[in-house]
């Protein structure tokens, strides 16, 4: 494929309307639809981009010949159902985070994709961040040591979501940011939530993570906060990191640590700490979307691999399972493996639904 990608994009609302302007300021995409029940959500669209047309559901856009690929930006609880049915239609995918609203329904939807031969591509947007590439490129270079702990706090005053708790909205960053970082999945996860505003819908909760390289992680998600806090501290055994979203430098490598010497004799312990130069490394100031929706097209035209992949997506939404099924234990630690697909889990490829 050597044309744009035409894409209808579903859902509109808050996050929609950015994903329409860069596929519209991306070459190798062109938006041809919206979609959303709500009228005036539409319009507020189509009146800065009039060769859009609009829709008010996906089934009026999936048998059009000028949509390649459907991107859907709605609620997660209508991801799966939304999802299928473009896949279903023989239409490359690209869903908002979460993939899904459980693991089985992401596995699902990554069965049909394998069978059809279509690209389906979970928006984990943290991915394509200029400061967390250059973090990854830190990590993977060695020169931050053994990493021993990371602890990230992603706070803000709202937006209260009404059908998911912030783990579900907020935690698909921290957690796809960190399997992206570390390269693997955390064993076992504990975590604490309190409802604040909204009954039954945990709007703060304090979530520990522990990996098998022996890595811990502790998480601060909430929406009711004093001030908004974007920031990742990362101790490695050779130097640390501080990546804050909010700053004008938003990585700093700090030469700093604890060094233990060989003792002279026994019972002769004495730490020697380190505090060197700090360093601030340029980063890009590229937005995080529009080179994500770039490796979207390019997945569609070229077959490139994606680093979003949907196997990053089910991951994520694993390890948010692993919070709930720990949340509902009182907080006792929960193995990631341990619930969620089981033996009934739809393998890739397979369409069997339930
Ligand atoms: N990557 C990010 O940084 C980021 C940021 C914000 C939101 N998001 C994600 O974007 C998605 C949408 O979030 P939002 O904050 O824009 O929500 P929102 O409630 O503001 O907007 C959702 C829109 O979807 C429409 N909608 C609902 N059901 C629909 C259906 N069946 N078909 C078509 N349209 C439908 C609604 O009318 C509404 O306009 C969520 O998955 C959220 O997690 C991602």
């Amino acid at each position: 494929m050597t044309s744009p990608v035409r894409v209808a994009v579903v859902g509109v609302g808050y996050w929609g309307p950015n994903i329409v302007r860069n596929l519209y300021e991306n070459p190798a995409a062109e938006p041809t639809w919206v979609v959303d029940p709500n009228p005036a959500a539409r319009k507020r669209i189509t009146l800065r981009y009039p060769a859009i047309r609009e829709a008010a559901s996906i089934d009026e856009v999936l048998d059009q010949d000028d949509v390649d690929a459907v991107a859907i930006v709605t609620p997660v609880s209508t991801h799966y159902d939304l999802a299928a049915k473009a896949l279903r239609a023989g239409k490359h995918v690209f869903v908002e985070k979460p993939l899904a609203a459980s693991s089985r329904d992401a596995a699902e939807l990554i069965g049909i994709a394998e069978a059809r031969g279509l690209v389906l591509m979970p928006g984990h947007t943290f991915l394509y961040s200029p400061p967390v590439v250059k973090i990854k490129q830190l990590f993977d270079s060695g020169e931050l040591g053994e990493i021993l702990f990371v602890t990230t706090s992603r706070v803000n005053l709202g937006l209260h979501q009404p059908d998911v708790s912030v783990v579900w909205d907020l935690g698909p960053h921290d957690f796809s940011i960190l399997r992206y970082l570390l390269d693997e999945l955390p064993a076992t996860v504990s975590a604490v939530s309190r409802s604040c505003v909204l009954p039954g819908i945990p709007d703060v909760a304090f979530i520990n993570l522990s990996y098998p390289s022996g890595t811990i992680a502790h998480v601060e998600l909430s929406w009711l906060a004093p001030s908004k806090l974007r920031r990742t501290a990362i101790v490695g055994s050779r130097k640390m990191v501080v990546y804050d979203d909010t700053a004008n430098e938003p990585v700093r490598v700090f030469d700093t640590g604890a060094d233990l010497p060989d003792p002279g004799s026994f019972g002769e312990y004495r730490l020697t700490y380190r505090t060197g130069d700090i360093v601030s490394p340029r980063v890009d100031a590229t937005e995080p979307l529009s080179i994500e929706l770039a490796e979207f097209a390019s997945a569609v035209r070229e077959g490139h691999p994606i680093r979003s992949s949907p196997q990053v997506g089910l991951d994520v939404i694993k390890t948010i399972e692993a919070v709930e099924r720990s949340l509902a234990d009182g907080g006792r630690p929960t193995e990631l493996q341990s619930g969620g697909l089981e033996n009934n889990e739809p393998l890739p490829g397979s369409e069997a639904r339930r």
